[in-house]
């Protein structure tokens, strides 16, 4: 994935941000040794990036989607109250096994709920209100992510998605990929989308922050 900044002002609002715990970096690294995608990973500004808005919202459930190894799972679960929960949804059992590894390792690891299945079959089924869903899985489900995630948000709550610049991507016209075509319908419809209110952060890959409307 390219930058949109350079290293070094990555470095420096990395330094300047809330830590990666000792966790994390573990499992960022074993991550990065032992799977094929490592880069799939938020990594350590995003990660407090969603730690932080988790924390402004008051967010006791969760529900990611697409979890991969559980990076962004354990920001989660690392600022949620004690009682709080992170849904989480992953179709890939290699990726899943090390998640398990690590969540087994910490007692956050409780609130934390793995989910199997395709993401939108787990919505479904889903019941009850979240205070934050973070969209991250396969790009060409986003658009139907979005529209069952506005049902399962709470009042108060905010959908956070991922890789909304699709690495510089999105600027392409026409769209070199189906990928690129779904991302940018994406922008388009929560631009336009009357409900809400949005801002697409430039953070790593682009993170659109949506918010319902009328919520004060
Ligand atoms: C970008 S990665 C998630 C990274 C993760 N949020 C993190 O920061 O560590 C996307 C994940 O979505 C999973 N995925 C792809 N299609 C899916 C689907 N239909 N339902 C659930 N997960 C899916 C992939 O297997 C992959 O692990």
């Amino acid at each position: 994935m390219k930058s949109l900044v350079s290293a070094d002002i990555e470095a420096y609002a990395q330094a300047h941000s809330m830590p990666e715990s000792d966790l994390c970096r573990a499992l960022r690294e074993e991550t990065q040794r032992r799977m094929e995608s490592p880069q799939m990973i938020v990594g350590p500004l995003e990660g407090a990036f969603l730690k932080m808005m988790a924390q402004l919202v008051g967010a006791r459930r969760v529900l990611e989607l697409g979890m991969f190894t559980g990076y962004s799972a354990l920001c989660f679960a690392e600022v949620l109250p004690a009682d709080g929960t992170v849904v989480t949804c992953e179709v890939d059992e290699e990726s899943a096994a090390l998640a398990r590894q690590y969540f087994a390792r910490s007692p956050l690891g409780k609130k934390i709920e793995i989910r199997m299945g395709p993401a939108l079959d787990t919505m479904r089924q889903l019941t009850g209100l979240f205070d934050l869903i973070f969209i991250d899985a396969d790009k060409l489900n986003y658009v139907n992510y979005y529209r069952r995630a506005l049902d399962l948000l709470s009042p108060n709550g905010v959908i956070l998605i991922d890789n909304v610049l699709w690495d510089g991507d999105v600027l392409k016209q026409p769209p070199p990929d189906e990928k690129t075509a779904a991302i940018q319908e994406l922008n388009r419809l929560v631009a336009a989308d009357p409900r809400v209110s949005a801002v697409l952060v430039t953070i790593r890959d682009g993170v659109l922050v949506v918010r319902p409307n009328g919520t004060g």
